[in-house]
């Protein structure tokens, strides 16, 4: 297993302070997102509404910064790939439908998209402003011809999409910045896009200590806590140890449809 820091809680002022002093230059930007949560804060007190506030204000700067907290683009196209290679070696093939959740600017939805037949990738994001730089990146890309679904989405019902039609569905650095009933909501319905056979693949920020959350845009939970909440939904949970090698800060679980394992281990 990665050597991943799943002890500390970032919310607490003492290590808030202890950050401050060990990285003082990162104290201006810190207080500018402290200030700007504040802010929003009092104008939506609904968090996709809020979340969807603080993309518009890192789109406006930067949309590879928005999506990953490195700006480069080396590390924005390092991310993707690794997500993209990860499923690959775990059987995405080019015939599967999938669904990506939190899409962003398609930092691995531009691979998965070259790699899928035409029409099979479908992208749902909460901001429009990433939507659009989704679109950028399409024709950076030349990837008209695969003719990708992207939508703006305004909760996680999935209400608008088939039963039974995904492969794959996939949700990579979303549930870092969701608080529980959103999660709890996407598992709700999840199992109901999944085709027979499917799985639902998403990372979260994992601690082994108190759940915590900084600002209203960064959550962290323990593995139970998600495990036991999509059991609740006929879901089963496997953490994913393969990825825990990878240099990556989040953790990985899959879900199945509980009713699958029936099938396939019954009489
Ligand atoms: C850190 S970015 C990651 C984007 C992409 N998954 C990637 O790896 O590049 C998080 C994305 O999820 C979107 N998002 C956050 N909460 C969401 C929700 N509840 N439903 C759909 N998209 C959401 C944000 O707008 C943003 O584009």
């Amino acid at each position: 297993m990665g050597a991943k820091d799943t002890r500390r809680n970032r919310g607490t002022l003492a290590h808030r302070a202890r950050y401050a002093l060990g990285h003082p230059r990162r104290v201006p930007a810190h207080a500018r997102r402290a200030l700007r949560d504040a802010w929003l804060r009092l104008r939506h007190r609904d968090h996709i509404a809020y979340y969807r506030a603080v993309m518009a204000s890192d789109a406006a700067r930067s949309a590879e910064a928005a999506v990953g907290h490195n700006p480069s683009r080396e590390q924005w196209a390092r991310i993707g790939r690794m997500q993209f290679d990860y499923l690959v070696r775990h059987g995405l093939r080019p015939h599967h439908r999938m669904l990506e959740i939190g899409c962003g600017n398609l930092r691995a939805g531009r691979l998965f998209i070259d790699h899928l037949q035409p029409g099979h990738y479908y992208g749902i994001d909460i901001s429009p402003h990433i939507l659009l730089a989704a679109q950028d990146t399409l024709v950076r890309e030349g990837l008209q011809a695969k003719l990708p679904h992207l939508t703006l989405a305004d909760d996680l019902t999935l209400a608008f999409l088939p039963d039974g039609h995904f492969d794959v569905v996939h949700a990579h650095s979303v549930f870092s910045h969701s608080p529980r009933h959103v999660i709890e909501e996407c598992f709700a319905h999840v199992g109901r896009v999944l085709a027979p056979g499917g799985f639902f693949d998403f990372t979260f920020d994992r601690t082994e200590g108190e759940e915590h959350q900084v600002l209203r845009e960064d959550f962290y939970y323990r593995t139970e806590t998600l495990v036991e909440l999509a059991a609740g939904y006929g879901l089963s949970a496997r953490f994913m140890d393969d990825w825990e090698e990878l240099p990556h800060r989040q953790s990985k679980i899959r879900l199945t449809a509980m009713s699958d394992r029936a099938r396939t281990v019954g009489p």
